[in-house]
């Protein structure tokens, strides 16, 4: 699904050059459940943001199935984002001033599906808050917050959701509880790709990449 060969990243600012990813090969296949570990500011982040199409590289060749992403502009990054890509963060990034419900509505919005209610409810119900969709993410706890995210990627329906440390600000045993959602997620058939820091999290991914200062470690 995911090949990448050679990919280099730098961060130039002022006369500071940082290379984030010095000569990254990797193969992700489709239906697989990747964690990526490493330690901080070893470029997991840069990483899954190029695979996301929310960076570029430097260097290098990303392809995407036989497209080369690796060579879009933005115009053409944008669209293959909407298609391709659901996200989910350390800190929900969930939209406060909407419900719950209306949180997960928006990627149909945007893709502009019909029978939303019935996508918006299943979704809601397989990641277990249904009973919480007319609540604002501000009452929710975290747990319930992160599975509204689950829930909104679920919605959007792409091939890929990345997931950059979604226990990070968790508990363990909420962050347990979140990793089942993104096994029942995987179980579904998307390709699962999420960062942690967590042993026990990356315990329970079928693939384990390791990366430091840059590259990947075999
Ligand atoms: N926008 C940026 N501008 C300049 N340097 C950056 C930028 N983003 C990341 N870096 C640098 O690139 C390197 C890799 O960063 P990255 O965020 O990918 O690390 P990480 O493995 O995700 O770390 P963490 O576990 O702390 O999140 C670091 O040295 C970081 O300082
Ligand atoms: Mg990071």
């Amino acid at each position: 699904m995911i090949r990448l060969e050679d990919i280099k990243k730098d961060y130039v600012n002022n006369k500071n050059c940082t290379h984030a990813l010095r000569g990254v090969d990797l193969h992700i296949r489709e239906g697989s459940f990747t964690g990526i570990i490493g330690t901080s500011g070893s470029g997991k982040s840069t990483l899954l943001n190029i695979i996301g199409g929310m960076d570029t590289p430097t260097e290098g060749k990303y392809y995407f199935y036989d497209e080369l992403i690796s060579d879009y502009n933005s115009e053409k990054l944008q669209k293959f984002r909407k298609k391709n890509i659901s996200f989910v963060f350390q800190n929900f990034a969930l939209m406060n001033r909407y419900s719950v419900y209306e949180n997960v509505e928006m990627p149909l919005l945007i893709r502009k599906v019909k029978n939303k209610k019935k996508i918006v409810m299943d979704c809601l119900e397989q990641m277990g808050i249904a009973d919480m969709a007319k609540k604002y993410p501000t009452q929710l706890s975290g747990g319930q917050q992160q599975r509204c995210a689950i829930a909104r990627a679920l919605a959007a329906d792409t091939p890929l959701l990345l997931a950059d440390e979604p226990t990070g600000a968790l508990d363990q045993k909420t962050g347990a509880d979140i990793i089942d959602c993104f096994k029942a997620v995987h179980k579904s058939g998307k390709t699962v790709i999420l960062i942690t820091h967590d042993m026990n999290v990356a315990a329970r991914c079928e693939e384990i990449i390791k990366i430091e200062d840059g590259l990947i470690q075999l």
